[in-house]
Parts: C-alpha cells; sequence; structure tokens
C-alpha cells in the first residue's frame, strides 16, 4: 500500500518536473470483492487515465479523446490490447489462488496488484522503468533492474523470486521492455495528448470551516497538472505546526484538488490578519488567501450567495472518493 501511495502521491508534486513524462500501468484483481470488477486495469501517461479494460467490459477502451486517434497509426491498436487484457486477466485470478494457497488462505477478500512504468526526462533522454505486484496491500516481488534480480519482501514470494531470477530469456524480454519499448510507447502517447497534458488550469480556492471549534482548511479545486504545493503561512514563514495536509485528489473532469487545514483554536482573533494560505502551480502566479473570518465558507447559516458553492464543494469530495482513489486507498 505505501509502495503505491509513495508512487502516486508523494513522487508526484514534488519530484518529477514538467520535462518528465510518465506511464504507469496498475492491474488490480480481486476476490471477494462484491459490486467491484474482478478485474481492473489503467493505464495513466503523467497521471492522466488513459486506457482502461475491466472484467465487466471486456475492453480496451480509450479515456481521453487524444488516445482515441493512435488507430489512424495502429488500426490493430484496441483490438491488440483487448486480447492482452483477456489474458492478464486470466493469469492474475490464478495468481491470487496461487497466492492464496501459500498463504494457507481459503475464502475473504484478497488483492492482487501490479504497477509497472517507466519515466522519460524529454531533456535528458533518461529512462526509468519500475515493476511491482502487491498482495492484499503489501509489497510482493520488486524488479531490481540494476542487478536484474527480483527483491522478495514476503516469505511467500521467495520461490516466485528464485524462479525469476533464473529464467534469463524472461529478464532479458523484460529489460528490453523497460529500456526499448515503454519509453517508445510513452512519447507516442504524449505526442498524441501533449496539447491536453501540458496546459494549464487555475482552481478557485476557498476557505472552509465545519464548525466554530474545526480547523480552516484551505481547498483549492480544478487545477492542472496535479504538480501543485499548498501551504499556511505566518508573517511570510511557512507554517508546521497546527497545519495537516491533505494528498492531492482527483476530480471527475480531469482536474485536482486539495486542501491544507489550519487548527486556528489557539490564535488570538486580532493574530488571525497574518496568516495567509499560498497556492502555488508551476508557470502561474502564487495564489494567496488572508485568513479573514469574512471569507470562510460554513455550513452554519449558509449566506444564499455562497450555498451552490458549498453543494460545489460537496459533489466535488464525493466524486473524488467515488474515484480512482479507491485502488490505492480503499482496502
Ligand atoms: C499451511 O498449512 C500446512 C499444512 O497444514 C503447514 O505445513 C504450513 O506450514 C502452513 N503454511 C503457512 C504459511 O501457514
Ligand atoms: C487544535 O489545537 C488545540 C490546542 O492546541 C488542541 O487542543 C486541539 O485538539 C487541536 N484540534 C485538532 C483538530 O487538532
Amino acid at each position: 500500500m505505501l509502495l503505491f501511495l509513495l508512487l502516486l502521491g508523494i513522487v508526484g508534486p514534488h519530484c518529477t518536473s514538467a520535462r518528465t513524462h510518465s506511464i504507469k500501468y496498475f492491474y488490480t484483481a480481486s476476490s471477494g470483492v462484491t459490486n467491484f470488477p474482478e478485474f481492473v486495469l489503467v493505464g495513466l501517461v503523467d497521471d492522466v487515465e488513459m486506457v482502461h479494460y475491466d472484467s465487466n467490459t471486456k475492453r480496451a477502451e480509450p479515456k481521453q479523446d487524444w488516445m482515441k486517434v493512435i488507430t489512424d497509426e495502429d488500426p490493430q491498436y484496441w483490438e491488440r490490447n483487448t486480447q492482452s487484457a483477456l489474458g492478464s486477466q486470466q493469469v492474475h485470478k490464478n495468481n491470487i489462488e496461487i497466492v492464496k494457497q501459500r498463504l494457507n488462505q481459503t475464502g475473504g477478500v484478497h488483492i492482487n496488484q501490479w504497477m509497472y512504468g517507466c519515466d522519460w526526462d524529454e531533456e535528458t533522454g533518461e529512462v526509468k522503468g519500475y515493476d511491482h505486484y502487491g498482495f492484499d496491500g503489501e509489497d510482493f516481488l520488486i524488479l531490481d533492474l540494476e542487478t536484474e534480480t527480483w527483491i522478495a519482501p514476503r516469505p511467500e514470494a521467495v520461490l516466485t523470486k528464485r524462479r525469476w531470477d533464473n529464467d534469463k530469456a524472461q529478464m532479458a524480454e523484460i529489460k528490453n521492455y523497460f529500456t526499448q519499448i515503454c519509453p517508445e510507447y510513452l512519447k507516442k502517447y504524449v505526442n498524441l495528448g501533449r496539447s491536453s497534458l501540458m496546459r494549464t488550469e487555475i482552481p478557485s480556492v476557498s476557505l472552509l470551516q465545519k464548525s466554530p471549534s474545526s480547523p480552516v482548511s484551505c481547498h483549492a479545486t480544478g487545477f492542472y497538472p496535479d504538480r501543485a504545493a499548498m501551504f499556511w503561512t505566518r508573517d511570510g514563514e511557512e507554517l508546521h505546526d497546527n497545519v495537516d495536509h491533505g494528498e492531492i485528489l482527483p476530480n471527475h473532469d480531469g482536474s485536482f484538488q486539495m486542501s491544507v487545514a489550519l487548527n486556528v483554536s489557539s490564535f488570538p482573533a486580532e493574530h488571525w490578519d497574518k496568516y495567509r494560505c499560498v497556492f502555488q502551480l508551476s508557470g502561474v502566479k502564487d495564489h494567496v488567501i488572508v485568513l479573514d473570518p469574512a471569507v470562510i465558507r460554513t455550513n452554519r447559516g449558509i449566506p444564499s450567495s455562497s450555498s451552490s458553492s458549498s453543494v460545489l464543494h460537496w459533489k466535488l469530495s464525493l466524486s473524488s472518493s467515488l474515484g480512482l482513489d479507491f485502488w490505492f486507498t480503499g482496502r
């Protein structure tokens, strides 16, 4: 679980420059989860979902308009990927049964995850690949491309590690995929989606507070890309105490939202105007809001002018909790 959070959340905003592109594939096979497809495959370019397959639809389908035109140069693209996904579905369902046996588990809820992909630095041409397997939210097998071996953090994975370490033909194929094929496709996708992937969208930023004793939450929604930062300052200095940073979450329209809460309960009222919430998005002027009780939106006696935006805020929070986030925190 930590692995997926690390790869998705923390690496996103701070370590990735605008010139670094990434492709990531997530395969999730589950057993014993009701109302959810037992196999789902998603592909993300620069953290934007561009392809989706699941065991209900049984079709690999584009999630972005710019992916639809890939058939201009590769007419069989969707058919080929549908067949490949159908095959993966079988393999991953089997894998769950194999690991369950090794763990002496017969029933219950189990989740098998596979995440792989590569980063490509458009300036330097540098390419980095990664390949991780997880079972029930814990790392299972991790590829070390440098030493061409597998890391097995759990004893149940050692059998597979030994077998795969000795399979030189498989390792050669894997190495070729991560150094040649993966970056080649990533470049193709980035070129198709460039105008959409490289766009900038400015969020609306508001201060929200549930009750007079709750922290004041600075909430930004509608920004793109997700490489953004938000923090509270006092007299121009970034605050670390009394601050609670939320994750960057996806909205359904492809934009992102985030919030940072400030516990104001110990601040005397006359000092409030020393505090500012700052939202930063690369290439755009900082958005700054002064901590002012008059601009805080609450659920108590909502003024008619701001009720629609409160509803909007609620809808966005709800939609993001039903969105992609399930994969990484849903267990
Ligand atoms: C699974 O059960 C078998 C037989 O009951 C036992 O020998 C083995 O140690 C168990 N394995 C684990 C991982 O608990
Ligand atoms: C806010 O700070 C006060 C005093 O420092 C503390 O008692 C309270 O538990 C904090 N509230 C939250 C939600 O962290």
